[in-house]
C-alpha cells in the first residue's frame, strides 16, 4: 500500500474516521490527499465548494479546470424499466465522466433498497421491488462507474424502505425475509466490488444500521466478503465508538463530537489502537483506489445523448387502445406544463443542478411529424401550484374538443416525491385527476402521459382514456425520448420494474405510513411486490414486468436443459409477428411447486432484452443456478434447495407467462425429510 498507517499519529488516524468536511475526507494534517464525494444516483449533484480542489483537465476537450454542468440522467426507477444492464452501465459511466470533469472521486450511488411500499418518497432513487432485478441493475451501475476509475457507494445498507421517520424507525424483519428480499440485492451488487457501502439511517431489529455489527461485520464483511470502506449515511452515526466496533469506517459529515467520542473510547479502553488502525486503513485503501488518474471519455453533448437513449429504452407504454399510438399526424394538442418542463427527478440529495431546458414537446413532435401534424399547446396549471387549474381548464377542454388527439401531461413533482418524506396517497394530485376526467368528456382520443417517481393509482380515470405512457422522472432527455416513442421513431420497449396496484389499500403495506410508533414490523414477510399480489390473489392495475410495444411478439419452444447440480439452461423462441422492429424483454420465473416453507408463487430469476426485427425470430437462452431455486433456511442457516418439482415460467410479464416447463430436481445436496 502506498499510504502507510505507521506514518500517522493516533490523532491523525482518529481524524480519518470522521469526514474532513461535508463532502470530503480528512487530509490528516496535510499528510494525505483528500477524497471528494458527491451524490448520485441521477447525475452529479455537487460540483463546487470543495476546498483546495485539484486542477482538472478534461481529457476529451483538453480544457483546464472546466466547470462542467452535470447531465440529469433518468432516475433509477426509470432506468430499471429498461431491463438492460449494458445501458445502465453506459448511463452510469457517463455520470462518472461528469464527476471526473469536476474533480469528484466517489459517486454516492447506486441505491438498491427494495420498494416495499409504493409510498416511499425515495422510490424514484431505487431500482425495483424485486431483489434479482434490483441487484443485477445495481451491479451494472457500479461496473459502469468503476470502469472509469471512479469510486461508488452502494446504499443504503439496509432495510431503509420508507422515508417517514427514517432516523428513528426500526425495521423489524425476520431473518429469512431479510436475506431473501432486503439483503439479496446488495449481495448481487457486491459482485461488482463497490469501493464503499453506505449504511442506512434506520435501525434494523432494534439496532442502528451504523452500529449493527451483525449486519456490517458478520454479514457484509464476513459472509458477503466486502473488503472496502463502510461509510455512514450523512448524520446516521449516533455513537462513533459503537459504530467503529461494528466496523463502520467513516462517519460523515465532519462533526468534532465524533472525534472526541472516538478519542474518549480509546482512552477508556473501549477501542484499541489495532481497531482504529483497521478502520483508518480502510480510508487509506479508499484513497489508494480513488486518487488515480482518470479520463472522461465522453463530451457533454454525448452525455446528453446517452440521457436521451436511456430514457427511450425505459419509457413504458402502459395502455394503447385502438393503436392510437404512434401518432400519425392531424391536429394534436399537448396540454400541461410537463409538456414543456418535465420534472427530471424527485427532491433531496439526488437533485442534479442542471439548467438544461428541453425544447417543448410540441416542437419535438412537430420536428418528427413535419407537415403531417398541426401542433398546439395549452397550459393546465402553474408549476408548483398544483392546487388550482380552473383558469386554464376551459382552454384545455375547448382545444381538446377541436383536436384529433390530445396528449395530457400529468404527474407528481419533487415537492411530492422527495427524500425525507413519503407520499400520502398513490393518486395524482386532484387537479390532474379533474383535468383528465373533464378533458375525457371533450375528446375520445385522450393520451395521458405520466411523470412520477413510483406507482400511480389510476382507477379514477384509466377507463376513460385511450392510452397511457409512463415517462417517470426521466431526466433532461425525457421529452426528447418521449417524442420519438409517441411518433413511432422509436418502438416502446420499457417494462415496469414495480407493480402498479389498483389502490394503496391493496399494497403489501396497505395504507400504513412508517411504523407503529417507532417500530415497523415487516409482517408480510417475503411477500413483497408481485409476490404479495400473487399470494393474496389481488388484481392489479399493471403487473410487474408489463409494458406494451408497437410490435407483437409470440413465445414458443421452451426447453430446459440440465447443466449441473440444480443448474439449468432455459431456451425459448420469441418471434416478432409485426411489421415493426422492436425490442422485447422476456422474463423467466421459477416456482417451487411443493415447498416445506411458505414460498412465493413465483420469483424472477432471469431476463433478457433483445432486438427482434419485423417478422424475425430469436432463440434466447437464460441460465439458472442453485440460487435460482433456493430459499434461505433459518434452520440450516444457509441457502437451501429442496429436491422436488419446480416450474419454469417464461413470458412477457409476471402475469403473461405462456410457456411452462416442469423439472424435477433430485440431486441437490443436504436433503432433509419432507412432510409429504
Ligand atoms: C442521503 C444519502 C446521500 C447523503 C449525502 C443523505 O441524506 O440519504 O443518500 O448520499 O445524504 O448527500
Amino acid at each position: 500500500m502506498k499510504y502507510d498507517i505507521k506514518t500517522l499519529t493516533l490523532e491523525e488516524k482518529l481524524s480519518l474516521l470522521v469526514g474532513g468536511g461535508n463532502m470530503h475526507t480528512s487530509d490528516a494534517n496535510a499528510k494525505l490527499p483528500v477524497v471528494y464525494v458527491a451524490d448520485g444516483p441521477l447525475g452529479l449533484r455537487s460540483h463546487q465548494n470543495y476546498p483546495n480542489r485539484p486542477r482538472i483537465v478534461n481529457m476529451a476537450t483538453g480544457i483546464e479546470n472546466p466547470f462542467v454542468e452535470p447531465t440529469a440522467m433518468p432516475a433509477l426507477h426509470v432506468l430499471c424499466n429498461s431491463w438492460d444492464p449494458e445501458l445502465v452501465a453506459r448511463n452510469a459511466s457517463s455520470i462518472a465522466d461528469d464527476c471526473i470533469d469536476n474533480g469528484v472521486d466517489v459517486l454516492l450511488a447506486p441505491g438498491v433498497n427494495i420498494k416495499r411500499s409504493p409510498l416511499c418518497g425515495r422510490n424514484f432513487e431505487y431500482f425495483s421491488e424485486d431483489p434479482y432485478l434490483a441487484g443485477t441493475m445495481a451491479k451494472a451501475y457500479i461496473e459502469g462507474v468503476q470502469g472509469t476509475g471512479l469510486g461508488t457507494s452502494l446504499k443504503h445498507f439496509c432495510a431503509n424502505n420508507s422515508e417517514y421517520d427514517r432516523n428513528a424507525i426500526s425495521s423489524e424483519i425476520d431473518e429469512r425475509t431479510l436475506r431473501e428480499i432486503y439483503l439479496a440485492p446488495f449481495e448481487i451488487a457486491l459482485q461488482a466490488k463497490p469501493t464503499t457501502v453506505m449504511c442506512s439511517y434506520n435501525l434494523i431489529n432494534g439496532v442502528y444500521a451504523s452500529e449493527n455489527g451483525y449486519l456490517l461485520s458478520e454479514i457484509l464483511r464476513g459472509e458477503f466478503g466486502f473488503d472496502g470502506l463502510i461509510v455512514s449515511d450523512w448524520g446516521a452515526t449516533h455513537n462513533a465508538v459503537r459504530a467503529a466496533q461494528a466496523t463502520l469506517d467513516l462517519t460523515m459529515p465532519y462533526a468534532p463530537e465524533h472525534i472526541e467520542a472516538l478519542r474518549a473510547g480509546y482512552e477508556n479502553g473501549e477501542l484499541t489502537e489495532a481497531q482504529i488502525d483497521e478502520r483508518a486503513g480502510k480510508v487509506l485503501g479508499l484513497i489508494e483506489k480513488t486518487k488515480i488518474e482518470r479520463r472522461a471519455t465522453t463530451t457533454k453533448p454525448e452525455r446528453h445523448d446517452i440521457a436521451v437513449k436511456a430514457a427511450k429504452e425505459s419509457i413504458v407504454l402502459l395502455k394503447n387502445e385502438e393503436n392510437i399510438l404512434p401518432l400519425t399526424g392531424g391536429k394534436l394538442l399537448v396540454a400541461g406544463l410537463f409538456g414543456k418542463l418535465p420534472p427530471y427527478g424527485g427532491g433531496g440529495s439526488s437533485k442534479v443542478p442542471t439548467s438544461y431546458q428541453p425544447a417543448p414537446l410540441t416542437e419535438l413532435l412537430s420536428a418528427r411529424l413535419g407537415e403531417r401534424a398541426e401542433l398546439s399547446y395549452a397550459l393546465a396549471h402553474d408549476y408548483g401550484a398544483l392546487g388550482s387549474s380552473t383558469q386554464y381548464a376551459t382552454k384545455v377542454y375547448q382545444k381538446a374538443y377541436g383536436a384529433d388527439v390530445t396528449l395530457l401531461c400529468v404527474g407528481t413533482n419533487p415537492q411530492l416525491e422527495f427524500e425525507g418524506g413519503d407520499r400520502e396517497h398513490l393518486r395524482l394530485p386532484q387537479v390532474y385527476e379533474d383535468m383528465i376526467l373533464r378533458t375525457a368528456k371533450a375528446t375520445e382520443n385522450l393520451v395521458v402521459i405520466v411523470y412520477a417517481g413510483s406507482a400511480i393509482d389510476m382507477s379514477a380515470w384509466i377507463d376513460k382514456v385511450k392510452a397511457v405512457v409512463f415517462v417517470g422522472f426521466a431526466g433532461e432527455g425525457g421529452n426528447e425520448a418521449l417524442a420519438d416513442i409517441l411518433t413511432g421513431a422509436a418502438c416502446p420497449c420499457g417494462k415496469l420494474s414495480e407493480t402498479f396496484p389498483l389502490c394503496l389499500e391493496d399494497a403489501p403495506t396497505g395504507t400504513k405510513r412508517g411504523g407503529n410508533g417507532f417500530v415497523d414490523r415487516y409482517t408480510e414477510g417475503v411477500f413483497v411486490g408481485y409476490r404479495w399480489y400473487d399470494e393474496t390473489e389481488k388484481e392489479v392495475l399493471f403487473p410487474f414486468g408489463h409494458g406494451l410495444s408497437y410490435a407483437k411478439f409470440e413465445y414458443s419452444d421452451l426447453t430446459v436443459t440440465k447443466t449441473g447440480v440444480a443448474e439449468y439452461e432455459v431456451s425459448y423462441t420469441v418471434k416478432n409477428l409485426s411489421a415493426v422492429d422492436g425490442k422485447e424483454i422476456s422474463q423467466v420465473y421459477v416456482r417451487d411447486v411443493f415447498a416445506a416453507v411458505s414460498r412465493p408463487k413465483k420469483e424472477l430469476k432471469g431476463y433478457s432484452k433483445d432486438l427482434i426485427k419485423a417478422g424475425e425470430s430469436k432463440r434466447i437462452t437464460v441460465k439458472l443456478d442453485y440460487r435460482s431455486f433456493a430459499y434461505y433456511s433459518t434452520a440450516l442457516k444457509k441457502w437451501h434447495v429442496e429436491n422436488g418439482e419446480f416450474e419454469i415460467l417464461v413470458g412477457a410479464s409476471s402475469q403473461d407467462l405462456p410457456l411452462k416447463a416442469k423439472i424435477l430436481i433430485d440431486d441437490a445436496p443436504d436433503q432433509y425429510s419432507k412432510p409429504y
